[in-house]
């Protein structure tokens, strides 16, 4: 078992493409949505989940669940050992450095392990993802058409 930790607001192509690679190694990929209410999420945990839930409904692999708190006593509670980060660019070395560190600091016995999304998905996240859907952008390429809808529809309600 793995789990793969983020604030997925929303779950983008770039996510799911990781989800699928961790498919074809571990026997289940636990998604953990993070409250994270010091990011001020655009959408609510529970509708964070609710898309991770229908985007990663076709792989039986993967289990869709939230967690508050540290990180490694959510990953100790369900008895896992291992960590799954996505890393896209260099720029994202240094956060994932000091979080991966920090992490072992407070669980030794707790692993981080790293994978590379496909290039198509190397240079985008979801706060460009928002921006582009904030400015009225083509977003079909970015995330599934179920997050378009909902990116879309909560938008339009700002
Ligand atoms: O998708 P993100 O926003 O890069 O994910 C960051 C996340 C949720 C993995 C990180 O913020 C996290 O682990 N938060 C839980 C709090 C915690 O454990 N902090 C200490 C380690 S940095």
């Amino acid at each position: 078992m793995i789990i793969y930790p983020g604030t997925f607001d929303p779950i983008t192509y770039g996510h799911l493409d990781l989800i699928e690679r961790a498919c074809h190694i571990f026997s289940t990929v636990v998604v953990a949505v993070a409250e994270n209410p010091g990011k001020a999420p655009l959408f609510t945990l529970q509708e964070r989940i609710e898309m991770a839930r229908e985007a990663t409904s076709s792989f039986a692999q993967v289990r869709v669940e939230s967690f508050s708190g540290l990180l490694v006593e959510f990953v100790q509670a369900k008895k896992c050992r291992v960590i799954l980060r996505g890393v896209r660019a260099i720029s994202d070395f240094e956060y994932e450095f000091q979080m991966a560190l920090s992490n072992r600091k407070l669980a030794p016995n707790i692993e981080t392990i790293f994978m590379m999304p496909k290039e198509n998905y190397s240079f985008f996240s979801s706060r460009i993802i928002k921006e582009i859907a904030s400015l009225g952008g083509e977003l079909s390429e970015f995330v599934p058409p179920l997050v378009e809808r909902k990116l879309k529809e909560k938008l339009s309600q700002l």
